[in-house]
């Protein structure tokens, strides 16, 4: 922000207004330091302005993930990554990670679980401008119980995590739940994530269980509201989908099997759906050969196609979507790619688009400061060469972000 000090005018040639879902000709959008000052066709542009000339691009809002973990990818073996390293490693790394993921266009994330506060310190030093990275959103410690999705299975009981407060949100009980809550929010914690039911990635057998009792969901996401915050629920299976939607979550993460009541359970109480519908791909494809235990993948097979399919239904009825892809489970700065399957089932482009601007927005709470490129929104927009509304693989490169006022990657060759 400090950097950004100076005004700026940009001409786009075709601009995408995801609020009113529409592409407008020829549009000035005019800049004051890291904020939007206003936008239309009738902007004069001062004589020796500063200008960036996006006459021949598609413009838009910077993209939003609302489901990255930057603090860690696949590693080159499974166990090597469990065993051998430490939050001073995804320290190291998160960095490098996030700048990648703001150079593929993605100038916001909700970062929905790490260890030892990571997210924290990664959100805290590109607020601060020290590093380059997307504005965090971040939930610090999954919450999850004794052996769930978010706890360390599968190992002989004299192995497990150290200094288990600081690695993993395991509690049980309301008041055990509640208690956690409120210790990931005085480190930091801006959202709630907790496991509703079982997961691919972690060697619990049945993926689709439930992990928590309903009281427990509902203490869980009753405490985050006490302290203004969201909560959102990782759940596969479709038990701890309509637990999860009941206890009030803001947003259902995977949401890999639903069936007609909890797409009508989602309806009724307004719950987002964030889907990670390119995972499937990359897992089936590259995870054995890193040593992923089989049974894992036998769980991928599962509930990878399903999820697309629970995806496909979810959207025909009607349910709000908010881009979300998992990145970490993928490398990261591959965001783009789950575009092509948010159309393939069922999204307009221009609703793949707008469930990566305006509704990730509306979903993180954020919907004053991004999602759209409106005045008093923060100058953070994207540019692309060819029409996103005609091939949304065009969001897979994009050549030109810029975030705050501030162009961070520049392949177009505009001046
Ligand atoms: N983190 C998730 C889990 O382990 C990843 C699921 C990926 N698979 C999928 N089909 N979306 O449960």
């Amino acid at each position: 922000a400090q950097k950004a000090d100076s005004v700026k005018y940009i001409k786009a040639g075709r601009f995408v207004d995801v609020e009113k879902g529409r592409v407008l000709a020829n549009q000035v959008i005019w800049i004051d330091h890291d904020t939007i000052k206003a936008v239309g066709s009738t902007i004069v542009i001062p004589a020796g302005a500063k200008v960036i000339d996006l006459s021949g691009a598609t413009v838009m809002p910077g993209l939003i993930d609302c489901h990255t973990h930057l603090t860690s990818q696949p590693g080159e073996n499974y166990y090597e990554d469990i065993f051998r390293k430490t939050p001073v490693d995804m320290a190291i790394v998160a960095p490098v990670f996030a700048k990648r993921t703001l150079e593929a266009g993605f100038t916001t994330c909700r970062d929905v679980g790490a260890s030892a506060f990571v997210d924290v310190a990664l959100r805290n030093a590109i607020n601060r401008g020290d590093i380059p990275g997307p504005r965090l959103l971040v939930a610090t410690l999954f919450i999850g119980s004794t052996g769930s999705h978010g706890d360390l299975n599968g190992f002989s009981p004299y192995i497990e995590w150290v200094g288990p407060k600081q690695m993993s949100g395991v509690a049980n009980g309301v008041e055990g739940v509640r208690a956690q809550v409120r210790y990931n929010i005085k480190y930091g914690a801006e959202v709630i994530k907790f496991g509703a039911s079982a997961g691919v990635l972690s060697e619990e057998t049945s993926v689709g269980a439930p992990q928590f009792t309903q009281e427990e969901m509902n203490a869980i996401v009753d405490e985050a509201h006490l302290w203004g915050l969201r909560a959102c629920a990782h759940a596969h299976g479709t038990i701890a989908i309509k637990m999860a939607v009941k206890a009030g979550v803001a947003s259902i993460e995977h949401g890999s099997l639903l069936d007609d009541e909890a797409i009508a359970l989602m309806k009724e109480h307004g719950t987002y759906l964030v889907a990670d519908i390119y995972d499937d791909d990359y897992i089936l494809s590259d995870y054995a050969k890193h040593g992923t235990p089989e049974k894992i993948i036998a769980k991928e097979r599962l509930v990878g196609r399903e999820q697309r399919l629970s995806y496909q239904r979810a959207v025909n009825a009607g349910v709000k979507i908010a881009f979300g892809t998992d990145a970490g489970v993928y490398p990261h700065g591959w965001n783009g790619k789950q575009f092509r399957y948010m159309v393939k089932f069922g999204l307009s482009p221009m609703q793949a688009i707008q469930s990566a601007t305006i509704s990730a927005a509306d979903l993180l709470g954020w919907k004053t400061k991004v999602g759209s490129i409106a005045p008093g929104k923060f100058a953070d927009l994207i540019a692309v060469k060819n029409d996103p509304l005609a091939d949304i693989t065009a969001l897979e490169n994009v050549p030109f972000v810029m975030k705050g006022g501030e162009v961070v990657k520049n392949e177009l060759g505009v001046k």
